[in-house]
């Protein structure tokens, strides 16, 4: 044997011992989770959706209620937008119940893709969901690679490489990510990864002496973890959005998203300044009613809530009044929902 067929071979051992190691683990100590203990391709591809961007405890209670009211693809395809909407509420990133919705649509009365680049041509599929659906519903021997499965490789090989951004990063380790892949059981693997992403290889403080993989880490090894894998930072931006708060003989102003709105279309907010017609500096100047802050990505976003009397003039697009007692049955954004029931919930503005 030469000395280079014995090398591959010592490392294609390796790799059969991570996968055997990673598999074991994941299918004794993983969380039971509603789409992993009661499998289908509809219930996939809903927790895939929800879980784009959102963190396994938040989508549970949605995944029940939507599973619940939707149970399948043609119960959603005849579903009302509203109805959808108001189901998503809370979850953000509304382009995704939306865009869920047209997919429902387009499969509705037909065979389901049991391939990657027949989901990739479906509403709001990326390449991570795509393979992710198509290799736990179908079998199809395809690694997903996200921010999680980025980190435990860097990890793994201590590539110190570093990236400009996550989906530099992801196309980086994509080859690896496809060479260690479990043929023989790609969904399982691959949520696996996921697993160990999220509950041990965590970005921060990662739980190394837990780790089933522990024996092929590099930098889990070397006691680095943290440094890997190396993202260039980019800095947080701050913006401030001025809104009114703008009450009237027992109706609350809102704006009402348009439908071909990029974002938040068909959901209403408390107006901005603009929105209302008004003046941002002024409407600053009037009494503050709340002010939160958040972030979203590299965002770091101020909303600055004052009250304000209603605009003067016409009507304007998009304003509507709606009464306090009706809040509760239109689809508002999650944030808007929290800010007015909380407003609402302290008696005196
Ligand atoms: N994140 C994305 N897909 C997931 C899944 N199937 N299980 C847990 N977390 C996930």
């Amino acid at each position: 044997m030469t000395r280079k067929t014995s090398g591959r071979r010592a490392l294609a051992a390796r790799r059969a011992g991570f996968r055997k190691a990673l598999l074991a683990w994941y299918r004794a100590s993983r969380r039971r989770l509603p789409w992993r203990e009661a499998p289908s391709a509809y219930g996939t591809v809903v927790s895939e959706f929800m879980l784009q961007q959102t963190q396994v405890a938040t989508v549970l209670p949605y995944f029940a209620r939507w599973m619940e009211a939707l149970p399948g693809f043609a119960a959603l395809a005849s579903a009302r937008e509203e109805a959808v909407l108001r189901l998503w509420e809370g979850l953000g990133y509304y382009s995704r119940a939306r865009n869920l919705h047209r997919l429902a649509r387009e499969v509705a009365g037909r065979a389901l893709p049991t391939s990657a680049a027949g989901w990739e041509e479906l509403p709001g599929v990326g390449p991570y969901t795509a393979a992710a659906i198509a290799s736990i519903a179908f079998g199809e021997p395809l690694a997903c690679v996200d921010g999680n499965v980025v980190r435990i490789l860097a990890r793994l090989t201590r590539d110190g490489t570093p990236h400009r951004d996550g989906g530099t990063a992801s196309r980086a380790f994509a080859p690896l990510a496809q060479e260690l892949l479990n043929p023989s059981a790609p969904g399982d693997h691959n949520q696996a990864m996921m697993e160990l992403g999220a509950t041990v290889c965590l970005r921060r403080r990662p739980a190394c002496l837990v780790c089933p993989v522990g024996d092929f880490c590099a930098a889990g090894k070397a006691g680095d973890p943290e440094a890997y894998p190396r993202l260039e930072a980019r800095p947080t931006e701050r913006r401030t959005v001025v809104r009114v708060w703008c009450e009237r003989d027992g109706a609350l102003l809102l704006h009402l998203n348009p439908k071909g709105a990029r974002r938040l279309a068909d959901l209403h907010e408390l107006p901005t300044a603009e929105q209302a017609g008004l003046d941002p500096d002024q409407v600053s100047q009037g009494p503050l009613v709340a002010r939160k802050s958040r972030s979203i990505t590299r965002f770091r976003i101020t909303e600055s809530i004052h009250a304000a009397a209603p605009p003067p003039g016409k009507d304007r697009p998009g304003l509507v009044w709606v009464r306090l007692e009706s809040l509760g049955s239109v689809a508002l954004s999650g944030p808007h929902r929290r800010w007015t029931t909380d407003i609402l919930g302290r008696g005196k503005r």
